[in-house]
């Protein structure tokens, strides 16, 4: 038996699912173990090495165990790690936010994107005093209650598109629009707008597969907000720092009211934060009415890891080489899925993409959803024998990082080609 199957039966047992997070379930028949994990690659408890497009399922945009970061990190921690009392890290880390997002003048530090999200939506109905929140179908925000309403990553996969346990009369005050469609958001506000307190929005959705905004969509969003009084928030947990140092802000020139971060500005470590300009961020406890409190806020562990990570993004070409593998990535798999003749597309954005294999185009939660799901994981199965993780859902993303040098791209396509081969062949 392998060790991954020992400890997944032993896992069993006192973990729900043998999991941590439903996702990592998704494996089957069981998931591989850890042992550890170097620039591109993850060394499993079984003795393989694979080539990693999943990092942490967005977080290390280094790639693993980065020198600069894990030095940082290991000086910090021989001081201590926690005090309840503030650290001159956070304020570093905050400056750096503020400086790469224009929308952003102060930022509250929270431990995940998930509590970013409820945050910014406590704050939203705080600064408007009403009570509708506006999501996509396919947006997922972290596993709070308010948007657990048809929402995408695990949420899609394990066809559960709310969950269990969040009231109707929650559920209720969440009203729902079409991603890349205007009009339905238009529809919406035209009845509701008076009472709904943020549009929030992932400006590319990347828990549904990947799905870029179509030309017009953020700043058409914009505008509604701004016409109905309604706050934008853009949910840039995965995108903020991924698309670049201004995130998807920068890259589609559009502004938020309230941005949420996670994942890369903890470098790898548990983190979140909210962000917005001062008028809406002094509503927060200790200087304003609405509550927000926690014991790891600001980590200085996390703190120095998300610093160390943004210094090296801004003074390496990271970006450029994680940037380049996603694109020969992209196009690697269009040439190969191409040849071969099976239907599919791929969608891209710097240091993201996935595919679906599906003839239409990929534009929101449904034309997702015509994709072949399962010829997709026999895909992530076939490049798993060979050595190449990617994720083991449709309905997330394939990621890349400045560790994913033109060799190890190069070598994963020649795994891609093989892949593919046999799911067209056997
Ligand atoms: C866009 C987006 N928002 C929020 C979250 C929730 O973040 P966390 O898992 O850190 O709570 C995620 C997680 O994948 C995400 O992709």
């Amino acid at each position: 038996m392998s060790e991954s199957r020992r400890l997944y039966e032993e896992a069993q047992r006192v973990l729900v699912g043998g999991v941590d997070s439903p996702v990592r379930a998704a494996i089957k028949p069981y998931p591989f173990f850890v042992r550890e994990g170097k620039g591109p690659y993850l060394f499993t408890v079984d003795g393989n090495r694979l080539i990693d497009y999943v990092l942490g399922y967005g977080p290390l945009i280094l790639g693993h165990a980065p020198e600069s970061v894990a030095r940082r990190v290991m000086d910090y921690v021989g001081k201590g790690w926690l005090y309840g009392a503030p650290t001159e890290v956070e304020v570093l880390l905050a400056k750096k936010i503020v400086n790469h997002f224009p929308s952003i003048k102060r930022v509250r530090f929270v431990n995940s994107g998930g509590e970013a999200v409820l945050t910014a939506i406590r704050l939203a109905r705080g600064y408007t005093k009403r009570r509708k929140i506006l999501k996509f179908e396919g947006c997922y925000h972290g596993a709070v209650d308010y948007v657990l309403v048809k929402a995408g990553s695990a949420a899609a996969h394990f066809g559960a598109p709310s969950s269990a346990g969040v009231p109707e009369d929650v559920a209720k005050l969440t009203l729902v629009a079409r991603y890349n469609d205007l009009d339905s958001v238009e529809r919406i506000m035209r009845g509701e707008g008076n009472d709904v307190a943020a549009i929030i929005a992932e400006p590319i959705m990347a828990n549904y597969g990947i799905i870029p905004p179509r030309e017009g969509f953020l700043k058409g969003l914009r505008e509604i907000a701004d016409r109905y009084g309604t706050l934008l928030i853009l949910d840039e947990v995965v995108t903020g720092y991924r698309l670049g140092l201004g995130g998807a802000q920068r890259y589609y020139g559009v502004n938020a009211d309230i941005t949420t971060l996670g994942k890369i500005i903890g470098g790898g470590f548990p983190v979140g934060a909210v962000g917005a300009r001062d008028e809406v961020m002094d509503l927060l406890s200790p200087k304003g009415p609405v509550f927000n409190a926690g014991t790891f806020n600001g980590h200085p562990i996390s703190m120095i890891a998300g610093l160390a990570t943004i210094e090296v993004l801004e003074t390496t070409n990271a970006y450029d080489t994680a940037i380049n593998a996603s694109r020969k990535l992209a196009e690697g798999i269009n040439d190969v899925l191409g040849r071969l003749g099976i239907e599919h597309v791929v969608n891209w954005a710097p240091t993201m993409l996935q595919v679906f294999f599906t003839g239409g185009e990929v534009i929101d939660h449904e034309t997702a959803n015509k994709s072949d799901t399962k010829l997709y994981l026999r895909f992530h199965d076939e490049l798993l024998r060979r050595g190449v993780f990617i994720a083991p859902s449709q309905f997330e993303a394939i990621f890349t990082s400045s560790s994913h040098s033109t060799e190890v791209v190069e070598e994963t396509l020649r795994q891609i080609e093989d892949s593919a081969r046999v799911i067209k062949y056997h």
